[in-house]
């Protein structure tokens, strides 16, 4: 159901507001305040070490010596938290893996640190997502 309520803004931060509203397009004020809501209980389930889903990607040279394998490796290590893993030979030397996870927060953001730090990885990030269950 949908509930409405009334906010009071200072003029210069609601003009803020509403140019930020523009540059991203939105349609309205009440959209953009919604997925900036989501946008907090995202950050707090990843901050309370909820369980949460992401998107790994690593970029990476597979002529680096044994790298392929440690990436495999870290891999079967949490083979818990993987979803499913995404190999794509980008050109002679590049690789672009990116891999869906999930679990509690700590232990992705471990997985994430392991695979980032292996000598070699050229891009490593992790987008935080939500299983959104707290999201509708
Ligand atoms: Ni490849």
């Amino acid at each position: 159901m949908l509930k409405r309520f009334s906010i009071s803004l200072e003029e210069n931060l609601l003009e803020s507001f509403d140019a930020y509203i523009l540059a991203q397009s939105y349609n309205n004020r009440s959209e953009a305040i919604r997925d900036l809501i989501r946008k907090s209980l995202v950050k707090q389930a990843w901050e309370n070490d909820s369980q949460v889903m992401g998107v790994i990607t690593l970029v990476y040279d597979h002529h680096q010596p044994q790298l392929q394998e440690k990436v495999t490796e870290v891999q079967h290590n949490f083979h818990q938290h993987i979803v499913s893993t995404t190999h794509v030979h980008m050109d002679h030397s590049f690789c672009l893996e990116v891999i869906i996870v999930k679990g509690k927060a700590k232990e992705i953001q471990d997985l994430t640190d392991r695979l980032t730090a292996l000598r070699g990885i050229r891009d490593g990030h992790l987008a935080m997502s939500s299983t959104g269950k707290e999201l509708s």
